[in-house]
């Protein structure tokens, strides 16, 4: 605590020394705070920023429901909307959805065919080699789950299909038209 003149009494000169002492190891605690916060600033602001970098100013999501076409325009078989990373598939007139997102870290999966051209198909992951049998089930590689299954309906005013992403589904789940 510093100690404070007397109005009309001078300082003693123990007084007086002691007083700069005082004064001296102020302006030293002051300076050490300065420079400790000049320290974080400049270990802090790039931190920050490059914590900033991470975060994209617009968010690219698309909807969670959307139209994806008339049922005419499904092929029997696989249909890859890239634009969606859905697979739909078509068997005659009933249709399942299941979405090309890696459940490990959300790349794409891709449709492989048996290289000998028989028994079923796979998906597989580019990124760090996740497997997954046709139904989407997960056997190989670090994928924790299946692939998820959403729901398709019917849009009652033009006659289009919907995928539902916010509704995922059983795998058994079907949509007869
Ligand atoms: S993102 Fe598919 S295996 Fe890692």
């Amino acid at each position: 605590m510093s100690k404070r003149k007397t109005a009309g009494k001078p300082e003693t000169p123990s007084e007086a020394g002691n007083s700069k002492e005082i004064k001296k190891q102020e302006r030293r605690d002051f300076l050490k705070y300065v420079g400790a916060g000049a320290v974080a600033a400049a270990i802090g602001a790039p931190v920050l920023m490059s914590a900033r970098s991470c975060i994209p100013n617009v968010l690219y999501e698309l909807p969670v429901k959307f139209k994806i076409g008339k049922l005419a325009q499904f092929a029997e078989g696989s249909t890859f909307l890239r634009e969606y990373r859905l697979f739909i598939f078509r068997d005659g007139q009933t249709l399942h959805c299941i979405s090309a997102r890696c459940t490990h870290l959300g790349c794409t999966v891709q449709i492989a065919k048996p290289k000998d051209g028989t028994g079923e198909f796979e998906f597989h992951c580019p990124c760090h080699g996740s497997k997954f049998k046709s139904d989407g089930t997960n056997y190989a590689g670090p994928a924790p789950r299946p692939l998820d299954y959403y729901k398709i309906e019917v849009a009652p005013d033009d006659g289009q299909l919907i995928v539902d992403t916010g509704a995922v589904v059983d795998k058994s789940w079907r949509l007869t038209v």
